[in-house]
């Protein structure tokens, strides 16, 4: 596979959120809605085994509406979880967090017994952007807290309801090839860390397969049915001028372009992976 990770940062992370997890009532976690499965961390999910958890569905203003709402269905299923669309217009996202953390608590808050949420996330999943938006006024060093790594941010989202940001950095455990090639178009991998080649192949075969009509509308192709993704690549580096002297595409160029208006949004909204598929390429992923 194109993807290369640091299962170094892994371990002390690891170390860290299970510490944190011991007083946590609800644990959220973010996921890029366009790719909420190759989005999560699998180690997350093992350490916070038993906890309410609400899943957040970032950047919905990428993703396509209809398969966030499968996603959203498919997580609300799953015992003592709830699941929230979200992006970063949303006008009062900590309102929408302690209303559903609440839910998930019922038996705390309160100054007695404060809800105590942690949330963790990947990188790029806008964690840092959400956080911000609800901590213009109210961030509280917890430095001198015991048991609080230093530096660690605790936000007051209500007077009973105190939110806690995963200290270190989670990285993504890539089990499933196809999640390896989702995150990497989705930009959450350093450019040094992949092909970029591969990806955009890898991705070009996915919008073939679900969004053959935004393709060809973003590149304004000729008639793309039956074509490999290969060709599509090629037809898209010619039409933006991704071209060598002698004629030959620049196929680097092209990838690029296709990545970057994926990312930007500019073919449209778009998820990279829905239930069912994520449940076949988990599968095959375990049989190999
Ligand atoms: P992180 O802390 O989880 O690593 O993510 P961060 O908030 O830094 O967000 C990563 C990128 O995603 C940022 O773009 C940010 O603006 C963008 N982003 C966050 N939330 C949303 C969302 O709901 N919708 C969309 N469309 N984008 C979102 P960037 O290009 O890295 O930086 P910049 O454009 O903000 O300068």
């Amino acid at each position: 596979m194109a993807i290369q990770w640091f299962p170094g940062h892994m371990n002390k992370a690891r170390k860290d959120v299970a510490e944190r997890l011991k007083d946590i009532d609800v644990v959220i976690e973010m996921l890029d809605a366009r790719l909420p499965a190759s989005s999560a961390n699998p180690m997350l999910a093992r350490m916070a085994k038993g906890k309410p958890r609400l899943m957040i569905l970032n950047k919905q203003d990428l993703a396509d509406a209809a398969a966030t709402l499968q996603w959203l269905e498919w997580y609300r299923a799953k015992k003592n979880t709830q699941a929230l669309g979200m992006d970063a217009g949303e006008r009062a996202p900590a309102q929408k967090l302690v209303a559903a953390c609440r839910e998930l608590a019922p038996t705390r808050g309160g100054l007695e017994k404060p809800l105590r949420v942690l949330i963790c996330g990947i990188p790029n999943v806008g964690k840092s952007t959400l956080i911000n938006s609800m901590s213009s006024r109210k961030v509280a060093k917890t430095g001198n807290m015991p048991g609080v790594t230093k530096n660690e941010q605790r936000i007051i989202l209500a007077d009973d309801v105190e939110l806690f940001d995963t200290p270190g950095m989670l990285w993504p455990k890539i089990e499933v090839e196809e999640g390896g090639y989702n995150l990497a178009a989705s930009g959450a991998v350093g450019r040094n860390a992949m092909d970029e080649e591969e990806v955009a192949l890898e991705l070009l075969k996915y919008l073939l397969q679900h969004y053959a009509p935004e393709l060809t509308a973003r590149y304004k192709l000729d008639d793309i049915a039956g074509q490999q993704d290969w060709q599509v690549l090629e037809m898209i580096g010619r039409k933006r001028g991704a071209v060598q002297s002698g004629g030959k595409i620049n196929v680097q160029k092209a990838a690029e372009i296709v990545l970057t208006d994926f990312r930007d949004g500019n073919i449209g909204r778009i998820t990279l992976e829905r239930p069912a598929e994520w449940l076949a390429w988990e599968k095959r992923a375990k049989e190999l």
